[in-house]
């Protein structure tokens, strides 16, 4: 009970302080929405479905505001013509002040700013990732995908049987384990407990947006110990021991060892947090990649016909017995694939872009508007908002796998009221803080779609339309409320030797 009680005080002791200190408008800053509730505010509506609680106060207020949401007073630009404002004031607006308040308290590791030189470092260390690091990654993440997929192809009875699964699950398990001995390297681990690091993953990763909120710890206390057997897991002894990592774990170990009063777990916390970022958005990206062509006849054949003359394999069925090479250049060919992508990216990212104010100045948003924001302030876009737009996406509930095609060629033109948008599809984030994986994460996605369409049937079974989990918005790709069944099957299994 001691901790109920220890919950009240730290409650109360919030409440209290959020009315004795709480905010109030000054001269030339946005509109002030505070909500009823002293120190939550509109947290719980923001919880429940962001964009809507946003589009009612965009509404109300304009399209600059600042709201109440647990304790923070975040300001929100609205409108995607202003975001290259936002993005470009890099020298007064920055990212890494709010990754470095938000990493420790869901991962577990010290604030970078406290190691010199730390944070420089890793962020060069994440060219590793893409340009000519790219098809050395690749390759081995095709490689270990095919394995994979060829495990779980197997059925128990026999060649040519179908099996069920849930299409979340089965994202989960194939992608989970494909990035982590792609990033990480072959493990010691049997295939069991694997299994078990990825259920004390999926349990971690269910609470993360409380960690977000900055729910201590404590309070939560089997994630505390799931979060201890998560990190435990990359302990550099352990590490140490696992078959060919891949060049960026290398040179992300070798910039943790420089410093001498990092201890070892705090260590293996850094990379836990790079585990998350790989997979936390590529399990969901996957699902609603499959799910939207599986759902839609037209893209399916379309895309699986693309892939095949991009290969030159229309008349082949592969067996998972057989090697298959793709290329990044044939990667790059696959325009209809990469459209249906950014179409399932669209429909099913909410991932939000925060900015801390490093001094007090004025935010020029466009020709006539600015705004004062002081230092410390915490701004924020919300890019779901963009991509459900009808003015620049038409119908925009609908999948339309070619929505980003134009005369057959990528289209990279969108307007608003008239006018050309700099951002308009942006699941990676922006500026700075972009996904430093998005190519990698693009080439994972290419090559997962190719290995199931070149190698399997897959279908899905009858079920009631899917629900994005509102509860995550803010936090990148959302996945499903519900998982849905579908049932696959090899076209042509051998079995191996
Ligand atoms: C579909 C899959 C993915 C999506 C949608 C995604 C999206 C994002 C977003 C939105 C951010 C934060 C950007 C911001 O706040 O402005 C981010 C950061 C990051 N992502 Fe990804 N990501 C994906 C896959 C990956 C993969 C596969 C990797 C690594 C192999 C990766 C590594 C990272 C890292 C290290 C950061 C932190 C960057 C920093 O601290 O500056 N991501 N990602």
């Amino acid at each position: 009970m001691d901790w109920i009680a220890a919950v009240l005080v730290f409650v109360s002791l919030l409440l209290f302080l959020s009315a004795a200190l709480g905010r109030r408008r000054r001269e030339g800053e946005p509109p002030l929405i505070k909500g009823y509730l002293p120190f939550l505010g509109h947290a719980f509506e923001f919880g429940q479905d962001a964009l809507k609680l946003l589009t009612k106060l965009q509404n109300k207020h304009g399209d600059v505001f600042t709201v109440l949401l647990a304790g923070k007073y975040i300001t929100f630009v609205m409108d995607p013509h202003m975001y290259p404002a936002v993005v470009k004031h890099g020298r007064q607006l920055d990212f890494h002040e709010f990754s470095d308040q938000m990493a420790p308290a869901s991962f577990g590791y010290p604030p970078m700013r406290k190691f010199s030189g730390m944070g420089e470092q890793v962020q060069r260390s994440f060219r590793l990732l893409h340009g000519d690091h790219l098809p050395a990654l690749s390759k081995t993440m095709l490689r270990n995908l095919l394995q994979v997929m060829k495990h779980h192809f197997r059925s128990d009875q026999g060649p040519g049987a179908w099996q069920e699964s849930g299409l979340y699950e089965f994202c989960h398990r194939i992608m989970f384990e494909v990035s982590l001995v792609t990033i990480y390297g072959h493990q010691i681990d049997t295939r069991e407990d694997l299994e078990h690091l990825r259920d004390k993953f999926e349990k971690f990763d269910s609470m993360f947006p409380l960690l977000v909120a900055r729910v201590p710890i404590w309070l939560l206390r089997k994630t505390q110990t799931v979060r201890k057997e998560l990190i435990s897991h990359f302990h550099p002894q352990r590490m140490a021991k696992w078959d060919n990592p891949s060049e960026f774990i290398k040179h992300r170990s070798e910039i943790l060892h420089q410093y001498n009063t990092l201890g070892d777990l705090e260590h293996a916390a850094h990379h836990f947090a790079v585990l998350w970022a790989s997979v936390g958005n590529t399990i969901p990206a996957a699902f609603w990649v499959v799910y939207y062509l599986l759902s839609s006849p037209e893209a399916l054949s379309t895309v699986r016909s693309e892939i095949k003359a991009v290969l030159g394999l229309e008349d082949k069925q592969l067996s998972f017995s057989e090697d298959f090479t793709l290329t990044h250049e044939q990667l790059e060919k696959l325009t209809y694939m990469e459209s249906a992508l950014n179409e399932s990216l669209r429909l099913s990212t909410a991932s939000m872009n925060i900015r801390v104010a490093l001094e007090d100045f004025s935010l020029r948003l466009d020709a006539k508007k600015s705004f004062n924001m002081r230092k410390g302030d915490t701004i924020a876009l919300y890019p779901q908002s963009m991509h459900m737009d009808p003015d620049i996406y038409p119908e925009p509930e609908v999948y339309k796998f070619d929505r980003f095609l134009e005369d057959g060629k990528p289209r990279m033109e969108f307007l608003k009221n008239n006018k050309r948008l700099h951002y308009y599809l942006m699941p990676f984030g922006s500026g700075s803080s972009m996904c430093p994986g998005r190519f990698f994460a693009l080439a994972e996605l290419k090559q997962l779609l190719c290995v199931l369409l070149l190698y399997s049937e897959i279908e899905l079974l009858p079920h009631a339309p899917l629900k994005l989990d509102m509860s995550r918005s803010g936090l990148g790709i959302l996945p499903p409320t519900k998982d849905v069944q579908m049932r696959f099957r090899a076209c042509n299994f051998e079995p191996e030797e």
